[in-house]
């Protein structure tokens, strides 16, 4: 009988043997994946576990102080946080591009990972949050298409580079099965069953340029609709939910004045895998209340619009 218990069980004795009494370090990105894998390790090896925390400043609203107080305090698990947003805002501003932005934030995440890990010294390991399907994606990609839609940010290579052994102990597992193993190593329930993020976070979600005002006003807009959709019950129908902040500004008003301000687009998707998605059909009631809470609520957005692209042919996110 197949548990995630037995699952856990396994995955630690696999961890205890690979590693013996040598030092671990794990890369976490905030994201649901290397947190239980961190989390998992950890059970496993206790303190002969460092865990660096590149903090990109692309996370939304709050997340990377829950990642710290839960390493940290809930867990105990020695973590490096690394407030790296000036460096990566700074190099995100003024390109549009979405590939360059896209390698951009691969290549100084690696950089900034690189830098912190090499203070630490001593360690043999590294241990990443790669999951199944990311495995099969980095081998082959049967039947997909021959060009590269988008960059896809890991950290692929750098242990090679940095002369370390892996430690994957996700690497047989589906995203279900990770929320899954997060329940079972006692993560919270709305941090485990939160919907996919991506490595490159709110900076694909801000086509254009990125500024440090654009990426706030994106977070406090993304806030309130994902405020709105758990309240009307609809998160866990959803596969991903995001606002996307749009380099346009439009002509509005507000009391007896002109506005002119950004406009923001909201997204909603279902999916199985990501890898198709219907865009998710709302009531025009609940996305009337979100423009309105938006628009009063958040300086610089003065137009809320609603995307009804499916994938394909659209992709999930706008970069
Ligand atoms: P697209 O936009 O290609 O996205 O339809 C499919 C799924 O992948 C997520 N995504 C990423 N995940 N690193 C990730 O870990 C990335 O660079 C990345 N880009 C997109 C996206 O959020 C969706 O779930």
């Amino acid at each position: 009988n197949w548990t995630m218990a037995t699952f856990r069980d396994m995955a630690i004795e696999r961890i205890r043997e690979q590693v013996g009494d040598s030092r671990v370090i794990c890369g976490l990105s905030g994201g649901v994946d290397s947190s239980v894998a961190a989390v998992l390790i950890h059970e496993a090896i206790g303190d002969q576990l460092t865990c660096i925390f590149v903090d990109h400043g692309l996370l939304r609203l709050g997340e990377a102080e829950q990642v710290v107080s839960m390493f940290r305090e809930k867990y105990n698990i020695p973590l490096v946080h690394v407030d790296a947003e000036n460096t990566f805002v700074a190099a995100l501003e003024g390109e549009s591009d979405p590939e360059i932005k896209r390698k951009t934030i691969g290549r100084l995440f690696i950089e900034t990972f690189e830098a912190e890990a090499g203070k630490i010294g001593g360690a043999d390991f590294l241990a990443q949050g790669t999951l199944y399907p990311d495995v099969i994606e980095s081998v082959s990609f049967t039947g997909g298409p021959s060009v590269t839609i988008k960059s896809h940010h890991n950290v692929g290579g750098l242990p090679e580079r940095m002369n370390m052994k892996l430690v994957e102990p996700l690497r047989e597992l589906f995203k279900d099965e990770v929320r899954a193993l997060g329940h079972e190593l006692g993560l919270p329930e709305h941090f485990v069953g939160r919907h996919p993020f991506p490595g490159p976070g709110l900076a694909i979600r801000c086509p254009g340029g990125v500024s440090r005002e654009k990426l706030d006003i994106l977070r406090q807009a993304d806030a309130i609709y994902l405020d709105e959709i758990r309240k009307a019950g609809l998160y866990d129908e959803i596969w991903q939910a995001f606002a996307v902040l749009l380099p346009v500004q439009t002509v509005g008003v507000m009391g007896d004045g002109r506005t002119y301000e950004f406009v923001c687009a909201l997204r909603a998707v279902t999916s199985v895998d990501g890898m198709t998605a219907d865009f998710y059909h709302y009531d025009m009631s609940f996305l009337g209340k979100t423009a309105t809470r938006i628009i009063n609520e958040v300086r610089g957005i003065n137009r809320v619009v609603y995307d009804v692209t499916s994938k394909p042919p659209g992709t999930i996110e706008w970069e």
